[in-house]
């Protein structure tokens, strides 16, 4: 059977040790690329995501590429499906500003391939009017989005803003890709 190839973009939130399990749970289906943003490698390290997924690990938009190919147009072509756990506030509001300064945000920006958020933050930034007119914008669009859930956040606060199960994040992976 054919394997889904998912580009995991990976931002710069204390939900980003999910998407280790978030690899564990789609690798034995699915073929997994990982785009991190800089600031996410400060949650978690590329070597991790590197083993877990066997593939590299991409940040750099203007390393020499060792194959004559540009990075952010080959892994866009290459993926699916391009998700994006833990979607920032930040990531959310560039992809809705057409801002493409980093290589994750370049790739959401040349993507014709389906795009799934998955946001998480603290819950005054959830609730802020930007960020969820930036996502009314981008669903308007036809982006996609995984709602977080009400739970307990990183800062011992209980509101909405925790990243939804890593199980609801696969299962509509699986949706996006017809692969129920
Ligand atoms: C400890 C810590 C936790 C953070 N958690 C989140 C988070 O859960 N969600 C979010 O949107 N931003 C969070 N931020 C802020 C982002 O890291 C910041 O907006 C950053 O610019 C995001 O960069 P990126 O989207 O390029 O990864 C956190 C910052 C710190 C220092």
């Amino acid at each position: 059977m054919r394997k889904g190839k998912i580009l995991l973009g990976v931002c710069g939130g204390i939900a980003a040790y999910k998407a280790a399990e978030l690899i564990e749970g789609l690798k034995r289906k699915n073929e997994i690329k990982v785009v991190m943003t800089n600031n996410s490698t400060r949650f978690i390290t590329p070597l991790t995501l590197q083993t877990l997924s066997g593939n590299p690990v991409y940040s750099e938009m203007f390393t020499l590429p060792k194959e004559w190919e540009i990075a952010h147009i080959s892994l866009a072509k290459w993926a699916d499906l391009l998700l994006v756990v833990p979607a920032t506030a930040n990531i959310i509001g560039k992809a809705a500003s057409g801002i493409a300064d980093d290589l994750l945000s370049t790739v959401i920006m040349a993507s014709t391939s389906p795009v799934l958020f998955a946001p998480a933050m603290n819950k005054n930034m959830w609730k802020n009017h930007i960020l969820q007119e930036n996502i009314k914008r981008l669903k308007k669009i036809g982006y996609h989005f995984i709602e977080p859930t009400r739970g307990i956040l990183a800062n011992g606060q209980v509101g909405i803003g925790h990243l939804a199960p890593v199980e609801t994040i696969i299962k509509e992976v699986k949706k996006r890709l017809n692969e129920t």
